[in-house]
């Protein structure tokens, strides 16, 4: 006689089995093969499910200097966290457009990824030897993060074209046309020669990789930007006033907090003990380039006050 459990198991059985019958039967397939499938397939691991073989072989260092590891593997940190942050802007900005709640949540969560970024930037400008860094930094001209092209897609997606021009070149540009305005993109002209013009080595290679992309991207998302989409959908939100914050949350985090600690390693690094500057291998003139209150990248100035806008970066 079949127990009282046994039968329970064997009931659930069919149940489980029946449902995926009917989601094959849905797709056009037989069941049968599924089940072989799962008859041969070998068992799932940890390595397998998160390509650790691959993950922990990517780290090329360039020269013998230990800290080069150090270095590299932060990059990647920071390159995931940018992904996840793409990921939620990604999100946030395609239809069907989420509630108020979870809207608020995401962009908390992006919150979340950049505070952490800024957290352990003194991973880099701590904990990274000066003098390793002084040398094995020669061996990576002309690459720089200027050329980290997520970088620049969390700005593109994030806020409109004109907030990313030059910003003695905002009041001009306004009403431009988007292809107009990439062209006048703040990272641009910092990589450009003032007066004569001529473009450094790492952006003319990083626009030959992806220039086209990126104005593409840039056209994509003209309408439908984070702050696009808070005009759009949760300007008039009960919650406006929470998302509002969170957002400015955002925009500071991003443009002021982690600018200004990047910032900070760059000067650990690339300001020799006597004072003198050490040129970058990106070629821009870092000092002011990466200065928020120089640069005034806001996502949604709209948000903040004028004594704030002009106070933009000026207390870190
Ligand atoms: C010792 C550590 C670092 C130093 C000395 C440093 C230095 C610099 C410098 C000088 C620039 C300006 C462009 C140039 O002229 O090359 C720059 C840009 C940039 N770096 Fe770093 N960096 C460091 C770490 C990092 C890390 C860990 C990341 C993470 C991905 C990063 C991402 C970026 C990005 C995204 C830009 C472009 C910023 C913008 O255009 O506003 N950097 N970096």
């Amino acid at each position: 006689m079949t127990s009282p459990a046994a039968s329970l198991i064997d009931e659930t059985l069919a149940h489980e089995v029946s449902k995926l019958q009917a989601k094959y039967a849905a797709e056009g397939q037989n069941i049968v093969c599924h089940l072989e499938k799962l008859l041969y397939e070998k068992n799932l691991d940890y390595a397998d499910y998160l390509c650790t073989d691959i993950l922990l072989n990517i780290q090329r260092p360039k020269t013998n200097f230990p800290d080069e590891i150090v270095f590299i593997i932060f990059h990647q940190i920071a390159e995931l966290y940018f992904r996840m942050i793409l990921w939620e802007i990604e999100q946030l900005t395609s239809p069907p457009q989420a509630g108020e709640a979870v809207f608020l949540e995401k962009v908390q969560r992006l919150n979340r990824y950049y505070k952490n970024l800024i957290h352990s930037f003194d991973i880099m400008s701590d904990g990274l030897d000066r003098a390793q860094f002084q040398t094995f930094r020669k061996a990576l001209f002309p690459a720089s993060g200027f050329q980290s092209v997520q970088y620049r897609l969390i700005e593109i997606c994030s806020t409109d074209a004109l907030n990313l021009v030059v910003c003695e070149h905002r009041p001009a540009a306004a009403g431009g046309k988007t292809a107009d305005l990439y062209r006048h993109i703040y990272w641009k002209s910092g990589a450009t020669e003032v007066g004569t013009g001529r473009k450094d080595l790492s952006l003319v290679h990083f626009e030959q990789r992806y220039d086209a992309y990126l104005a593409g991207k840039l056209k994509e998302y003209q309408h439908k930007n984070l702050w696009q989409t808070f005009v759009q959908f949760y300007s008039q939100a009960p919650a406006r006033e929470k998302i509002t914050e969170a957002l400015r949350t955002f925009d500071h985090l991003s443009n002021v907090g982690w600018s200004t600690v990047h910032l900070r390693a760059a000067a650990r690094h690339l300001v020799k003990p006597e004072g003198e500057t050490v040129a970058s291998t990106g070629g821009t003139n870092w000092r002011k380039y990466l200065t928020p209150r120089h640069q005034r990248i806001m996502f949604f100035p709209e948000l903040w006050t004028e004594a704030e806008r002009m106070n933009w970066g000026k207390t870190e």
